[in-house]
This record gives structure tokens, sequence and C-alpha cells, in this order.
């Protein structure tokens, strides 16, 4: 009887206590998903919705807002490790598909001229170039027509032949005499500079990032130029863009001879 009476909307504690937690939950609510994501610094928040997606951690409609203020996202490409498989038949149909390509990037992928090598460059780096070429989100008035007409399978075997073939690099003994340079070794840390080595290789590698070693020098130095005033702004969370833009161009230089020299 007792209990009967303790939940009954007729006990006025019962009503009390319930409206109380549930105008305590809708404050709650409204403070986490509106409030906080509405007043955080540096974000640009498009509506009510991309608030609350933002708060409940998932990418909204507005995702584009926060990269630089642009509403150009920097690629449609979601890296994963290992996303191409590497087999022979595979090997054998990139091989096939890049007769088209060896007229700039090199009968075997090392370019003579200033186009970038592909010989043993990371396949998922290849791939989610390739897929950014196509779709423009990076933009190369040469490259983006050899790109514009492959399959996504084609870009899978192109990206496996090329990662298979050897990159002449110089004799380890003489890439030891090559001293490198603060920047790469150590990043600038009062400047929010990662070592370049921990994304490129040297110290750690990052998936679907290049490899930079015997690249020309020339090539090296037009992407960060590139990067630094956001023309080539396909890299995700523009992590290579905010590398490229506390560099001074003596940086650029010095570190564009260090890796094509390696
Ligand atoms: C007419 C010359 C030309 C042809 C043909 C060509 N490319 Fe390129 N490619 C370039 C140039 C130049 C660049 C550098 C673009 C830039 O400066 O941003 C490039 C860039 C690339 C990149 C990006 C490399 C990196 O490290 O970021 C890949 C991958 C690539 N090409 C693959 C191919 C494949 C595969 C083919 C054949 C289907 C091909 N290219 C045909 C000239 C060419
Ligand atoms: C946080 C990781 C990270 C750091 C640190 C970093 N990079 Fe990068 N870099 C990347 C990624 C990822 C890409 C590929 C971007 C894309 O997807 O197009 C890239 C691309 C590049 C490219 C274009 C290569 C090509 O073939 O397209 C150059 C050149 C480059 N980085 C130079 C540097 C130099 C020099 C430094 C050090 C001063 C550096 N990076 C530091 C992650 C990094």
């Amino acid at each position: 009887m007792n209990e009967e009476r303790l939940f009954s909307t007729r006990n006025r504690w019962t009503v009390v206590s319930v409206a109380a937690i549930g105008g305590l939950l809708l404050l709650a609510l409204l403070i986490g998903f509106v409030w906080v994501p509405y007043n955080q610094n540096g974000r640009q928040i498009a509506g009510l919705w991309d608030a609350i997606c933002r708060a409940a951690g998932a990418p909204g409609g507005g995702t584009a807002a926060s990269e630089g203020g642009s509403r150009i996202a920097s690629s449609d490409v979601i890296v994963i490790p290992r996303m191409i498989a590497a087999d022979n038949v595979s090997v054998g149909r990139g091989a096939t598909l890049a007769l088209r390509c060896t007229m700039c990037h090199g009968a075997r992928g090392m370019s003579e001229a200033n186009t970038p090598n592909l010989a043993g460059q990371d396949a998922e780096s290849i791939y989610k170039q390739l897929r950014d070429l196509q779709s423009g989100h990076r933009g190369s008035e040469i490259m983006a027509p050899h790109a514009r007409n492959l399959s996504d399978q084609d870009m899978r075997d192109l990206a496996t032949y090329y990662a298979y073939l050897p990159r002449q690099t110089p004799p380890p003994t003489l890439v030891e005499q090559l001293k490198a340079p603060r920047l790469v070794q150590i990043g600038a840390p009062m400047r929010n500079v990662a070592p370049c080595a921990s994304c490129h290789g040297g110290s750690d590698r990052k998936t679907a990032t290049p490899l930079l070693d015997g690249e020309p020098e020339a090539y090296i130095r037009a992407q960060l130029i590139a990067f630094a005033n956001g023309s080539r702004h396909n890299d995700i969370g523009g992590q290579m863009r905010n590398v490229a833009r506390q560099m001074t161009p003596e940086e650029i230089d010095l570190v564009a001879r260090y890796y094509a020299q390696r």
C-alpha cells in the first residue's frame, strides 16, 4: 500500500524529484552538447546539429569547417594500414598499366626529370595520391589527366607494382656520412614541428606517408612550398601544411637537399 503511494503521481515528492532530475538532465545535455561545443576556441560550428554531432564525437555535416576554415575536405580517402593487398597478379597488371607512366616517371619508376620517383615508394601512399589526383583533392595540371581514367583496381595494381620496384639509393656508407638536419631528427618543439623522421621514416613510419629518400630536390621543395601556401591541401588533418607553414625558405632548401641525396 505504502509503496504504491510512494511511486504515484499523487505523491507530491515523487513528482517534484522526478521533475528535478529531468530538469537537471536536460540542463546537462544542453551544456554538454550545445553550450560547450559552441564555445570551443577556434571551432566553427555550422549549426545545432553540427554541435551535437561534434560533442558526440561523430563527424557531422560540417567536418570540413574545422580545417583551416576552408570548406573543402582535404581528401576522401580513408587511410588504414595495409589497405593495399600485394600479390603477383597485381604486380603483373600494374606493370602493364605502368607503360603509360614511363615517359614521365621513368622506365623502372626512377625519373630523370623532376617528376617524383615511384620505385620503392610506399604502396598506400601511391594509392592515396592517385585517388586524390583523380578526385581533384590534389591538383596537378600535368598529372591529373593521367589519373582520370584509372579504376580503383588499376590504382591498387599500380601502387603494388611501383612499391615492388627497387629504388636506387646511394650506398649506405654514403648515406651515413650525410648529417641529418635538426628539423629531420629533432623537429622544432618551440614551433610545434615534429621531426620529419617520425613520419617519413628514419625513426618511425606512418601509414600512407611517402618516403622522401632520393626524391628530386626540386620536387620536394615545390611540395613544401605548395603545402605552406595551401595550394596543396590533400594532407588529412593538415598535418603537412602545419609543418610546412612553420619552415623558413632556408630550412626548406636544406631538407630538400638532404632528402634528395639520401
Ligand atoms: C606527363 C607526365 C606524367 C605522366 C604520363 C604520369 N605522371 Fe604521375 N606525376 C607527374 C608529375 C609532374 C607529378 C607531380 C605532380 C605535382 O607536382 O604535384 C606526378 C605525381 C604522381 C604521383 C604522386 C607522387 C607522390 O609522391 O606524391 C603518383 C602516385 C603518380 N604521379 C603516378 C602516376 C601513374 C601511376 C601514372 C601512369 C598511369 C602517371 N603518374 C603518369 C607526371 C606524370
Ligand atoms: C605528422 C607527420 C608528418 C611530419 C612530422 C612531416 N610530414 Fe611530410 N607528410 C606527411 C604526410 C601524411 C604526407 C602525405 C600527405 C598526403 O596525403 O598527401 C606528407 C607529405 C610530404 C611531402 C610530399 C611528398 C610527396 O611525394 O607527395 C613532402 C615533401 C614532405 N611531406 C616533407 C616533410 C618534411 C621535410 C618534414 C619535416 C620538416 C615533414 N614532411 C614532416 C606527414 C608528416
